[in-house]
């Protein structure tokens, strides 16, 4: 279905080109909303920029539009205002079919995609590591964006590229092995055993000359090796998947392509190249020169894809998947969220294969860079002994937390809601931080500002949202019983309220193009605000209220409530009926 943004930007575009021709026809009308009531529902910014192109004056422009465009169904009236915005006001009969149709749309007015695959590779965490803070954020935001897209109708392939392979498995599977590996050993703590073998390494010269020899025999296929090798991985996504599960994100082990996995693919990657004429030597090591890469002195900068002693490397295990997402999966387009210190890499990838001519037109290849999580010093976040912070013990806190803020608030909840509510604000809280920030920047990890019931944050969200709950339980009212063709827009909260609903589908849209999810928090935020502010204005149960007053400000705020709970769920965000 149609927007006003989309259904203004056609007949804006209509009248420009009937009032200066064809080759206007691709100008963008700059519609957006007004945001205050006093100045239309919508403005048109385009007559501006399009008087320099016609050489004529701004306003006169406007005023040739506004003379051309057909205001259908939607316009009360159009006003020329300032040096030449056209202010639009909509019809109340327009919003109010619109708010009709949004609310028969099971998504919510959302334009379905026409089919595309899309590969989205996210969290990646490393075997036999510790999840740590850094992996929140690629966790967090790559499951937002893989909601999304899948909402918006795409096929979308998560791929979870863990790092499972390198010289690091000789001396883990030789600490295993000292630690009596059995069929039931496990590895309580990854942290702990990760760094106590790389202490064993660094110290005992035996341990290291067994560590070397194990990469040998694990590179060499050796089956012991091998069965070892399974059992970290095994240990390994068992914590994993115990965080993911805590995290509540879409990741499970069929998303898993680990590295090992394009083992044997790799040397097809070299050969390809080599065919591809790019493959060149640089001191014994094979490697490729992408175009517009320079080292400090200007020489063209090379990415090595096998080591002079035949190993291979991070780089082409990536172009090994890339290879593979493109050619057996398909995928349209292919999406990598990580943190920006890799963003050299990616793009060093990305041109390997687009000189190559491996990519096929249109298939489109992004990489989601990401700022670093900082603590208060806005240093990184590191824990009071300057360790790094487990993922785990970041979200148990959380809930902690949590449960203290809502201790505060309510009286009539069974412990095992209490505890159900602590879980579902305390990491949405920690989630909705990271996505609500914009994610190229670095940002500070502070508990109080997540928490917080007021401002944009989950907890405000989540409470505008049982706030709604708790205006149908008070009214003993069947949320499904009301019918949004009934609304009425008399008030100006309620036109402002309507305004902002029928804005969802464009703010998902532009999480979808730009890969920004922080876009949708802010939507969310603004919803929410203007329902606190409509809610204040005009009562619904009071006394006194006409009924038909009463129906149409329940359906306008179960819609709201559906618009808040879908759009936070979007993001990987719970809610509650009550707190
Ligand atoms: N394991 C990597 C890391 O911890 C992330 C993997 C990202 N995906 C990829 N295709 N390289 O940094």
């Amino acid at each position: 279905m149609q927007d006003p943004t989309t259904q203004l930007s056609i007949a804006f575009s209509k009248a420009i080109v009937a009032a200066f021709g064809e080759e206007y026809a691709a100008i963008d009308p700059l519609i957006k909303p007004s945001g205050n009531p006093k100045f239309g529902d919508y403005q048109a910014n385009v007559a501006m920029s399009l008087a320099k192109r016609v050489g004529d004056n701004p306003r006169n422009v406007a005023a040739k539009i506004v003379d051309a465009i057909d205001t259908g169904d939607w316009g009360e009236k159009l006003e020329i205002a300032g040096p030449g915005f056209i202010n639009v006001h909509l019809k109340t009969d327009y919003l109010i079919s619109q708010l009709a149709a949004v609310a028969t749309d099971e998504h919510l007015g959302v334009d379905q995609a026409s089919g595309g695959k899309v590969v989205v590779d996210y969290s990646g965490p490393n075997v036999a590591k510790e999840m740590h803070v850094g992996h929140l954020r690629s966790t967090v935001i790559g499951d937002a964006i893989a909601r999304v897209l899948a909402f918006e109708g795409y096929n979308v392939i998560r791929q979870n590229h863990l790092g499972d392979w390198g010289t690091q498995f000789g001396m883990l599977i030789e600490n295993l092995i000292d630690a009596g590996a059995g069929a039931d050993t496990h590895i309580s703590d990854l942290k702990t055993f990760y760094q106590d073998a790389k202490k064993r390494f660094d110290d005992e010269p035996e341990f290291k000359d067994r560590a070397r020899k194990r990469v040998v025999a694990l590179q060499g296929g050796d089956e012991k090796t091998l069965e070892l090798w399974g059992k970290l991985i095994d240990e390994s996504k068992r914590h994993f998947n115990h965080a993911y599960q805590l995290l509540g994100v879409l990741l499970t082990d069929d998303d898993i392509r680990a590295e090992s996995f394009y083992n044997d693919k790799l040397p097809e990657v070299i050969t390809a190249l080599e065919d591809a004429g790019k493959l060149k030597e640089s001191q014994g090591a094979k490697v490729v020169y992408p175009e517009g890469f320079k080292d400090e002195e200007g020489n063209p900068f090379p990415m090595i894809v096998c080591k002079s002693d035949g190993g291979f490397l991070y780089a082409t295990t990536d172009l090994a998947a890339l290879r593979y997402r493109m050619n057996d999966l398909k995928a349209d387009r292919i999406v990598y969220v990580t943190d920006s210190r890799q963003s050299q890499h990616f793009a060093m990838v990305f041109q390997t294969v687009n000189q190559c001519h491996w990519r096929p037109d249109n298939v489109q290849l992004d990489h989601v860079a990401f700022g670093t999580v900082l603590g208060p010093d806005r240093k990184p976040f590191k824990t009071r002994s300057g360790d790094t912070v487990k993922l785990i013990d970041l979200m148990e806190e959380a809930v902690n937390r949590a449960a203290g803020v809502i201790a505060e608030k309510t009286s009539d909840l069974s412990e095992d809601d209490q505890k159900n509510v602590a879980r579902v604000v305390g990491i949405g809280a920690l989630k909705y931080a990271d996505l609500s920030s914009d994610r190229i920047k670095d940002y500070v990890f502070d508990w109080d500002r997540m928490l917080a019931l007021e401002g944009n944050t989950a907890p405000y969200l989540i409470n505008a949202y049982v706030r709604i709950q708790s205006i149908f339980r008070k009214g003993e009212i069947d949320v499904a019983t009301v019918d949004a063709s009934k609304i009425q827009l008399g008030e100006d909260a309620e036109k402002t309220l309507a305004l902002k609903l029928l804005q969802f589908g464009s703010a998902v849209q532009s999480v979808a193009s730009s890969l920004e999810p922080h876009r949708l928090c802010t939507y969310l935020y603004e919803l929410a605000s203007g329902f606190h502010s409509f809610y204040e204005k005009c009562p619904v149960l009071k006394d006194g209220v006409e009924p038909d007053i009463k129906d149409s400000r329940l359906a306008l705020s179960a819609l709201v409530a559906r618009t808040l709970k879908e759009g936070l769920n979007l993001l990987g965000i719970d809610v509650v009926d009550r707190m």
